[in-house]
Formats: structure tokens, sequence, C-alpha cells
């Protein structure tokens, strides 16, 4: 049967990890990459986190299966770091997932069965998995325009035109935060005017939060789910502890479920856990009892926001050293929209073939896009980076 298989297209970012890997050259810098590093450029176990994993290991008792909606103590500290002080609890509910991504399969699974015509919205351009994940769960995608790449700002009025193109009860995905791959996020008064054309149109907001934490803070990067949930009867939003926590290979995340009432919130909550049921049966335990352990105590959950504020002010430090050695090397450029940015991406703005100047040249490695993770940026190499960007700019 397997003869009838040809090979999957690989990962350009796993084979640019391979490029990067195997150049001998020591000044190399990989831009490419989708986690958070330190100025050490490694991606470390949070202080906390190695303190509750200790306390879980000292106290846990059993690994029996937990059920399909994870643990109930991490579940309402989630919802409530998602949705702060709601009003909305008796039509919420959440549950534990297999990180964002996990969160965004159950969502399209639930998607299908409620509305199975629905169009999903997505951000061009958005993060790369968003396509394959919910494109190959079944959904039909469009897209509305987002990021202007020859200035660097949201296409705001573009993106309205088309969402008041949209059907009624078709979803619209939204990043939260630190949009994914530009870094660039509505106002407060964009906000307005997109929650104004989806409770106008019957649209149905689908937010996904992976930064949360990574753009201002906890409160203020949720300010659209919040806003949101005032706004509109039905919501779907996920959440991931994958960066917030470093948790990324323990797969940690929640899926909540805003419906029009509590007994919709009921049907729906059975609908999403019998979902889960028929892909991965029952969530992992272990990343999210740490999370568990951190949020529900005031010491750990401190050290946690101190250690969360560390990788959020060495993201926005980057930025701006990369912006100030630029306007120094490269005075005829604009790279304003590194410091207008925030969070982990966002573009460079340089040409397909300038990415690949850049990765012959100078051993810096960053997908075709131009994208480029802020994190892979040290005190150390960003000199060197601004340096071989503007002999890369300057060479056409
Ligand atoms: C926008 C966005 N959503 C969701 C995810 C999913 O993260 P994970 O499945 O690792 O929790 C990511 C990860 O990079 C992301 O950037």
């Amino acid at each position: 049967m397997f003869e009838s298989l040809s090979a999957a297209s690989a990962d350009a970012i796993l084979g640019l990890i391979a490029e990067h890997k195997n150049d001998p050259r020591p000044e190399k810098i990989d831009l490419g990459v989708g986690v958070y590093r330190s100025a050490a450029g490694d991606t470390p176990i949070l202080d906390v986190v190695k303190k509750a994993e200790q306390l879980l290991l000292d106290t846990q008792v059993s690994k029996a299966y937990i059920g399909t909606a994870g643990a109930a103590d991490f579940n309402a500290a989630m919802q409530a770091l998602t949705f702060g002080d709601s009003s909305t609890e008796e039509r919420l509910s959440t549950i534990q997932t297999p990180g964002g991504s996990g969160s965004l399969r159950v969502a399209a699974g639930l998607i299908l069965r409620a509305s199975p015509g629905a169009t999903v919205w997505t951000s061009e351009p958005t993060w790369a998995n968003h396509i394959p994940l919910l494109g190959g769960a079944g959904l039909a995608l469009q897209s509305y325009p987002y990021y202007d790449a020859e200035n660097h700002v949201i296409k705001i009025d573009a993106m309205l035109d088309t969402l008041r193109s949209a059907a009624a009860g078709d979803i619209v995905l939204l990043h939260a935060c630190c949009h994914n791959p530009s870094g660039l996020d509505p106002s407060v008064d964009e906000w307005g005017a997109i929650s104004d054309i989806i409770a106008e149109r019957d649209l149905v907001p689908f937010i996904d939060m992976a930064y949360q934490g990574f753009a201002a803070d906890l409160d203020t990067d949720a300010y659209a789910i919040r806003h949101m949930a005032q706004r509109v009867p039905e919501m779907i939003v996920a959440t991931s502890c994958s960066k917030n926590f470093g948790l990324y290979r323990d797969r940690v995340g929640t899926l909540s479920i805003l419906s029009a009432d509590s007994k919709a919130s009921d049907i729906v909550n059975s609908q999403v856990n019998n979902v889960v049921r028929t892909i991965y049966s029952v969530p992992p335990d272990h990343g999210a009892a740490v999370v568990g352990l951190i949020l529900g105590n005031d010491e750990l959950r401190g050290a946690w926001l101190n250690e969360l504020t560390e990788m959020r002010d060495r993201l926005r430090h980057m930025r701006v050293l990369l912006n100030d050695e630029l306007v120094a090397k490269a005075p005829d450029y604009n790279f304003s929209h590194l410091v207008r940015a925030t969070g982990m991406f966002c573009f460079l703005g340089v040409t397909a073939a300038q990415v690949a100047r850049l990765k012959k040249d100078f051993g810096i490695y960053m997908v075709d896009s131009g994208r480029i993770n802020i994190a892979g940026i040290t005190p150390d190499n960003v000199s060197y980076l601004a340096a071989s960007i503007a002999a890369t700019l300057q060479a056409g």
C-alpha cells in the first residue's frame, strides 16, 4: 500500500536549521528558528518550571489517564489568565489541549460539526502552520489582507473591506498579539473596528494567542480576546504555553469556547470533549500540571512573571539595538518597523534574493519570506548582523 505514496514536502525551517548547523563559519546567525533563545543562544528551561517539576515529582501519586478536558485547576487558571475577570464565565468552557496546535485542531473538529459550510478567514500572511493544520482538518479557508510589505503597516482598510464581504456565520482567525509572522497587531481603535464588523455581520472570532506576555504584559496582550468577549455571542480561543512558559515539547495549551448562553455552553462542551476523544483521547499531563502549580502559587507565579518579563525585555532590547545599528550602518533605509513590531517575529524587509545572499555571503539564515526571529539576535552578534544587512542592501 505504501508504494502509492511519494515523499511529503520537507519543512522549510527544519531544512534551514540543518543548513545552519552544518555551516562551519563561527560568525553564522540563525534567525529562522521558531523558539525563544537567550543571549547565550540556548532555549533554557525556566527556573520556575524546574522548581514546579521538582514539586510535581515529589507529590504526584499517579500517572492514570486524565479526562478528555484535562485538569480542572489548570483550565480554571488558564481561563482567568486569558479572559481576566470575565462576566461571561457561565458561557465559557475551557479544556486543556496538546499545545496551541492541538487546540486549533480540536477547534477545527468542532467547527466542522457545528458549521461544516463555514469559511475560516485567515490573515495574509499568517503563521505557516495555520493553513495546513486547519485546511488539512477539512476546513474551507480564505484570506483577508493584513500585512503591507512595502510600508510595513497593517492594511486595515483592505482587511475591514474583505471582512465586510464574509458570509454570516463565517469564522475570522485573528492573532491576539505578536502577530506571527509580521509582529504587527491592531491598535485598540482598530480592534474596535474589527469587532464592529464581526458583530454586525454575525461572524465568529477565532483568536489564537501563542505569545501572551511577549508584547506588553499579560493583560494588555489579551485585550482583543476580552474586548471581543464583551461584543459577540460566540467565540473560539486557542492558547499556547509553549513560548511564555518555555514548555514547547511538553505540549500545553487550551481551547476556550464562548457560547450564546449556559445551556449552549454545556452542549458545546460535550461536543468539544467528544472531538478530543476521536483524535487523541486525553491530553498529556506533565506540562499542564507544571503550569497549574505555577499559576496556583503566588511565589511561583511571581517568579514566572519575572522570567517572562526578562524574555520580553530581551526581545524588545534586541529590536532597538538592531534598529539603532541599521540607522548608523544603512542610513538610506528605514527599519523602524523592527521597533514598531512586538514579540519574536517580524519581516526584515528584504527580497528573497537578499535572503539568499545573506546566507551565502554572511552565514545569516532566515526563511525565504525574510521573516526573522528576533531571539536569534544577541548583543554580541548585532553589529555583524547590521553590517551584513547594510552590505547586502548596498549590493542591490
Ligand atoms: C501563531 C501561532 N499559533 C499557534 C502556535 C502553536 O504553538 P504550539 O503548538 O507549539 O503550542 C504557534 C507556534 O509557533 C504560533 O506561532
